[in-house]
C-alpha cells in the first residue's frame, strides 16, 4: 500500500493507495478514533457495486454505518440533495462526533464533504474515491462544494477529510470513457510539475489504459504526491495552487457553452490544455517539440484534443471565459507552460491570440 500524507498541522491526514483497500474501511477509520455512528453516502451506480462492502468493513470495526444513495450525476450536486442528505443524518441521529464517508466520484466527493463540513457545524469525513478523476485531484486536498442554477462550484467550503482511502479495485468498473477522462488530469499533473512523470505517462500509456494494479498505483501516488505538495503550500489558492487550473480556462468555459453536456471535464480539459499548450509556445516559448508532445499524449490516451468551433461559437466561448469565476478585473488570465514540468499562473493573453489558437486554419491568402 502506498502512503502519501498531506502536511497541514493538526489537519494532516493520509492518502492510502492500494488495492481491496475498502474492505479495510473500518479498520483505517477505527485508528482515527471516531464516533461509533457513521454515514456512507454513495451514488446509484456505485452503492450496488461496493455500498455492502463498505458498510461490512465499518461494521467489523464497530462501528454502526448507515448508507444514503443520491442520484448518480452532477445535477446531484445541489442544495436539494444537500437537503436530504442532512434529513436522512439527523433521523439516523447523526451527533457531532459521527462522521461522513464519501464513497463514489468527485460529485459525491464534494457533495457529501458540504454536507460534512457543515452539518452540526461540522462533522469528520472520509473520502473513499471510485474514480481516477477523484483519486488523483478531487478527493484530495479540502474543496467542497455543490452547484447553483448560476454556474458549478459556486457554494463550497474548504475542508479536509480525515483520511483518503484509493482502492484500486474500485478503477475496474469505471467505464473507459470515465477512465480517460480521469488520464486528463493525470496528464496535467506531467506538463504542470514534473517532467519525469510526463515521460512515465508516455512510456506507460498502454499499461495505464489496461489498468494494469502496479503502474496504476505508482501513478495515482505520484499525482496525490503532486496535489498534496501544491495544496501544503497554499491551501486556499492565492498563488500556486492556480497552476492545477492549467486548460481549465478554455476548458471550464467549453463545458458552460456546451451546457455540460457534451464534453465530460475531462475531454474539456484535454482540448483546454492542449490550447494552452499551443498558447504557451507563443508567450513563453514552449518548445514546438513539447507541444507535440502534449498533444499526441492526450490523443494516445483518446481524449479530444480540438473542438472544432465556427465564429459565433468562438465568441461564446471567450465571452465564457471572461465569465469565468477565477477571473479578476475582467482580465482573462492563464496558466501556461514554458516547459513540461514547469507552469507560471497569472499569464496575461491577448484575446487575438486566444481566438488565434482555437481557430487554427491557415489564412487564405488574397488574390
Ligand atoms: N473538489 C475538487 O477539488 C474537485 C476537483 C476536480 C473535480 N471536482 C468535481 O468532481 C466532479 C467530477 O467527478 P467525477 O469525474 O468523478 O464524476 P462523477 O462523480 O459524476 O463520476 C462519474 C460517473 O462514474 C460513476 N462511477 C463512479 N465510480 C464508479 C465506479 N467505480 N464504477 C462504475 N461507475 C462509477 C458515477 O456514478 C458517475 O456516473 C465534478 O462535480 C467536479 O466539479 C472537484
Ligand atoms: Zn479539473
Amino acid at each position: 500500500m502506498g502512503i502519501v500524507n498531506v502536511p497541514l498541522g493538526n489537519r494532516s491526514y493520509d492518502i492510502r493507495i492500494g488495492t481491496g483497500l475498502l474492505a479495510r474501511l473500518g479498520a483505517e477509520c477505527a485508528r482515527l478514533g471516531l464516533g461509533t455512528r457513521c454515514a456512507v453516502i454513495s451514488d446509484t451506480n456505485v452503492a450496488p457495486r461496493y455500498g455492502k462492502t463498505a458498510q461490512t468493513a465499518l461494521a467489523k470495526a464497530a462501528f454502526a454505518p448507515t448508507l444514503i444513495t443520491i442520484p448518480a450525476g452532477e445535477r446531484a450536486k445541489s442544495l436539494k440533495t444537500v437537503e436530504a442528505c442532512y434529513n436522512q443524518l439527523a433521523a439516523q441521529r447523526l451527533e457531532r462526533q459521527s462522521f461522513v464517508v464519501a464513497l463514489g466520484g468527485g460529485v459525491v466527493g464534494d457533495l457529501a464533504g458540504f454536507v460534512a463540513a457543515t452539518y452540526l457545524r461540522g462533522v469528520a469525513f472520509v473520502q473513499v474515491p471510485t474514480t481516477l478523476l477523484a483519486q488523483v485531484d478531487s478527493s484530495v486536498g479540502g474543496k467542497v462544494g455543490l452547484n447553483l442554477k448560476a454556474g458549478k462550484n459556486l457554494v463550497g467550503a474548504f475542508y479536509q477529510p480525515r483520511l483518503v482511502l484509493c482502492d484500486l479495485n474500485t478503477l475496474t468498473s469505471l467505464p473507459m470513457r470515465e477512465f480517460r477522462a480521469g488520464l486528463s488530469e493525470v496528464i496535467k499533473y506531467g506538463i504542470i510539475y514534473d517532467a519525469t512523470l510526463f515521460q512515465r505517462l508516455e512510456r506507460d500509456l498502454p499499461k495505464l489504459l489496461r489498468r494494469e494494479p502496479r503502474t496504476l498505483a505508482a501513478v495515482v501516488a505520484r499525482c496525490c504526491e503532486i496535489k498534496a505538495e501544491v495544496v501544503r503550500q497554499d491551501e486556499t489558492e492565492s498563488g500556486l495552487r492556480a497552476t492545477l487550473n492549467f486548460g481549465h480556462t478554455i476548458g471550464h468555459a467549453l463545458e458552460a457553452i456546451s451546457h455540460y453536456g457534451r464534453y465530460l471535464h475531462g475531454e474539456a480539459i484535454a482540448i483546454g490544455q492542449v490550447a494552452a499548450a499551443k498558447l504557451s509556445a507563443q508567450v513563453l516559448g514552449l518548445p514546438a517539440r513539447e507541444v507535440d508532445r502534449i498533444e499526441s499524449l492526450f490523443q494516445r490516451a483518446g481524449l479530444p484534443t480540438q473542438a472544432r468551433l465556427n465564429t459565433p461559437q468562438r465568441q461564446k466561448l471567450l465571452a465564457a471565459m471572461r465569465l469565468d469565476k477565477k477571473v479578476s478585473g475582467g482580465e482573462i488570465k492563464f496558466v501556461l507552460a514554458h516547459r513540461i514540468g514547469s507552469v507560471k499562473f497569472g499569464q496575461r493573453v491577448p484575446s487575438r491570440l486566444i481566438e488565434q489558437t482555437l481557430n487554427p486554419q491557415p489564412s487564405t491568402p488574397n488574390p
